[in-house]
């Protein structure tokens, strides 16, 4: 009996540790193979607004007269880096809704089902790859890594 309670015990820390561990990710953005593997993703689902070379759409910060904004940067011209990781990550899964209410309306898909929980911090790991070394530290030095 002793030793059934003690191995339960065990196993729920375990559980425990395993749910930290997962909302604790952060961007592998120093992880080589993480951010090739995310470079893929990002051509082939984020570039097509966000730019190839992480340059955003024209004019990003006006609203067009649908009331849609235009893609941001995601370099260090833009604003992903005042971000911390499990927003940007909760931002590229669930969509902006998920931080503007259910009726806010933004070109941005929610990747939720498109893409796992691994590609998105891989396309996230490329974008931050991509940052000037000052930018990547200033953002580590915010969020912790
Ligand atoms: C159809 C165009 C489109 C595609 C494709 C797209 N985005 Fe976006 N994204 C946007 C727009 C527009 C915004 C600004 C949100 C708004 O409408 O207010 C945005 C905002 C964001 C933001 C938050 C803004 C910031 O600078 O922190 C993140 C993070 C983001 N996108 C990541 C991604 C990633 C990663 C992908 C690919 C997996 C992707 N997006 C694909 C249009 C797009």
């Amino acid at each position: 009996m002793k030793t059934l309670r003690f191995v339960c015990a065990c196993s729920v820390g375990t559980l425990f540790l395993l749910a930290q561990k997962v909302t604790a990710e952060q961007i592998p953005y120093t992880d080589k193979t993480r951010v090739t593997a995310g470079q893929a993703v990002y051509e082939q689902n984020c570039a097509a607004c966000h730019g190839k070379n992480l340059e955003g759409q024209f004019n990003w910060q006006k609203r067009n007269s649908d009331g849609y904004l235009p893609a941001p940067p995601h370099d260090e011209t833009g604003h992903t880096w005042h971000h911390p990781d499990l927003m940007l990550f909760e931002f590229t899964k669930y969509g902006p809704q998920k931080f503007a209410g259910s009726d806010y309306k933004s070109i941005m898909p929610a990747y939720d089902g498109k893409l796992n929980d691994e590609e998105i911090w891989n396309a996230l790991a490329y974008i931050k790859s991509k940052w000037p070394e000052e930018i990547q530290k200033k953002h580590t030095e915010v969020f912790g890594q």
